[in-house]
């Protein structure tokens, strides 16, 4: 039952319960196109993992292993129909490469393709990234589905962790020469406050000529594991006197997020240098380039840090302490990284009207712009940042070029606003100046009843369409998005004026996006909008029109400089469309007449 297939390197390494319990070391071959999954668990019993799309047992697709008491290994393939006990695969398409057990832990290592064809299992894609797993404390008898019960929530759960995706520390040892900046936070979890963004401006190392930015480690301290749930650093990239502006908070403990007490000037920290969350490792640049992370060398740089705290459970009077590893280096890589945002514009055309399953809204950075931001020869895009709120489902970076569209530079088919890991591509990609980037994003606003979701900051409330490219050489670019036409608005929603257009790109003192009044109809933009009878319109084609229609783009670069005078019209390109190679699996196109 065990081969004699020798077992390979591990390229991730991860706990899955919060415990120490159970850990788990993978590696994806992409040649043989499977994985290999080493698990090691405190127990003597049976051990069970599995893959799921949202955490669920419903839908997921699970192994369960045990060595009996004679050091024979067993593993049984199953598929999840919801919270009891899974039942078992007829088709078993686990191997085992490794079995064994000492007095107090089992060790198994077990190989998987990627995508088996068969109906009960989910295909691990580089978009699977929730691991379920669960444990028992005895070996099951002849039929383990009989004596897989369901134990609680004590010895079962998920955790967040790419599988496919290459380990954002590239298998890289840090470089001798790199030295670390740390930066960290702590706070006490209240229970009246169930989230919690905190925000506080931060000092770079001081030099005299620049250092570069390559990579940073979480390093979890006391029960951030639990509560912490993203962080993060936000280049102040103001113009030097805004600068120097920014020393006097750097020594003040920071204020709530995007409330009236934060202070003007922190918003002016807009560019995204790292980000953590849940289930995060942390980055590491190619070692070919670095991001330049002094404003200007000799002079005083600095960051803002947002931290968000979930405390769903809550607890009171919890400390929870954290810190951030920022790498850096004094001896200059090839190549200065740059990055830049594409996506939907922050403004109020951005609306995702109640009670949509799978509301589509676009963004486009079109030749025009990249013209103006980017080196002549084109750059090298090597990490992707995917970014909405809550109602997100899907984000997708389209690439055209000429008349066809490339394939798709980064995917979540599985958006989770839970866990937000950079992607780091494959294979760096190359943009060219006359291409044209269209991000779109699914959102699923069933669970909004009444109201139209807008732009904003509140990750609960508010959404967003964001993706951050990074990459090399760094050109000027910082902002690349657009936004429905203020006519199609005015079409698909009915009005016909706006009091001052110029609001279309304006911001409240809260940094939410500005509600023009609409004078002929005596009232505000959002409110006119929330009181739509949408069940009347057609929301297919209102859907169209603002996500395929002509939009308004927003060029800026880096210290918000805009890049045109006007703001140019764009729209979906017309071009080939990409489409997916053949399914690798012929069979699920006529599915066999399996009975659950
Ligand atoms: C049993 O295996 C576990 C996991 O590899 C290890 O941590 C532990 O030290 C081992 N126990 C003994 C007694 O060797
Ligand atoms: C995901 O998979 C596709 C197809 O295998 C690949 O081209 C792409 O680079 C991968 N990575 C990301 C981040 O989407
Ligand atoms: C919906 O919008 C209207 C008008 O903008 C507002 O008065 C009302 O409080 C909103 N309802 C909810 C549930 O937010
Ligand atoms: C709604 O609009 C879509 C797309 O424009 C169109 O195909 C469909 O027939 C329309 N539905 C109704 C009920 O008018």
């Amino acid at each position: 039952m065990v081969t004699e297939e020798p077992v390979p390197a591990f390229t991730h390494h991860a706990g899955l319960d919060p415990d120490g319990m159970f850990t788990i070391a993978w590696m994806a071959d992409k040649e043989k196109m499977e994985v290999i999954i080493s698990l090691t668990c405190a127990t003597l019993g049976w051990i069970g993992f599995g893959v799921s799309t949202n955490g669920a047992m419903r839908g997921a697709d699970m192994v369960a292993a045990w060595v009996d008491d004679a050091g024979m290994p067993f593993v049984q393939d199953h598929y999840g129909e919801g919270n009891f006990r899974p039942p078992i695969d007829s088709q078993n398409d686990w191997r085992i490469l490794q079995a064994s057990e000492n007095s107090s832990h089992t060790m198994m290592v077990l190989a998987r393709a990627f995508d088996t064809c068969d109906p009960h299992d989910l295909p691990f894609t580089n978009n699977t990234k929730r691991f379920i797993y669960a444990w028992g404390k005895d070996d099951p008898g002849n039929n383990l589905a009989e004596n897989l019960k369901y134990h609680g929530p004590i010895n079962r759960g998920s955790r967040y962790a790419f599988m496919l995706q290459p380990s954002p520390s590239n298998g890289q040892n840090l470089p001798a020469d790199v030295k670390t900046w740390r930066l960290g936070g702590s706070t006490v979890i209240q229970k009246h406050r169930h989230t919690h963004y905190w925000c506080n401006i931060i000092e770079a190392p001081q030099m005299s000529t620049q250092i570069h930015y390559i990579g940073y480690d979480m390093v979890h301290g006391q029960n951030s594991l639990q509560y912490l749930h993203h962080v993060v650093v936000f280049e102040c990239s103001g113009k030097p006197d805004e600068n120097e502006q920014l020393a006097q908070y750097a020594t003040h403990g920071g204020h709530e997020c995007y409330t009236k007490n934060m202070p003007q000037d922190y918003t002016q920290c807009k560019t995204s240098l790292a980000v953590w969350a849940v289930g995060g490792e942390g980055d590491r640049f190619p070692k070919h380039a670095g991001y330049p992370l002094l404003t200007e060398p000799g002079r005083r740089t600095f960051f803002l840090v947002e931290a968000h705290y979930d405390n769903q459970p809550r607890d009171h009077g919890v400390q929870v302490d954290w810190n951030i590893d920022i790498f850096y280096t004094q001896n200059l890589r090839e190549y200065d990284a740059g990055n830049f945002l594409v996506g939907h514009s922050f403004d109020f055309g951005h609306v995702v009207p109640p009670r949509q399953e799978n509301w589509l809204t676009s963004g486009h950075c079109p030749s025009d712009c990249l013209r103006e931001g980017l080196p002549e020869k084109g750059i090298k895009v090597f990490m992707v940042f995917l970014h909405a709120h809550t109602l997100g489902r899907k984000l997708r970076v389209r690439h055209f070029r000429n008349n066809e569209e490339l394939s798709p530079m980064a995917v979540d088919e599985n958006y989770d606003f839970n866990f937000q890991q950079t992607a780091v591509l494959d294979q760096e990609r190359t943009v060219l100046p006359g291409d044209h980037i269209t991000l779109e994003c699914y959102y699923d606003s069933s669970s909004r009843r009444e109201n139209a979701t807008y732009a904003g900051f509140a990750a609960v409330g508010k959404e967003m369409c964001l993706a951050f490219l990074m990459y090399y050489p760094r050109g000027p670019l910082a902002v690349c998005s657009s936004s429905p036409h203020p006519e199609t608005l005015k079409k698909v929603f009915d009005f016909d004026l706006f009091e001052k257009e110029e609001d279309f790109y304006a911001f409240t003192a809260n940094h939410d996006p500005r509600n023009p009044l609409l004078p002929h109809k005596g009232v505000h933009y959002q409110d006119w909008v929330n009181h739509l009878n949408w069940d009347g319109m057609n929301m297919t084609e209102v859907n169209y029109q603002m996500a395929r229609g002509p939009q308004l783009n927003r060029c800026l670069k880096r210290g918000g400089i805009p890049a045109h005078e006007r703001k140019p019209v764009v729209s979906f390109p017309t071009a080939k469309y990409y489409t997916d190679k053949e399914a690798k699996c012929p069979s699920l196109l006529h599915p066999k007449g399996t009975s659950g």
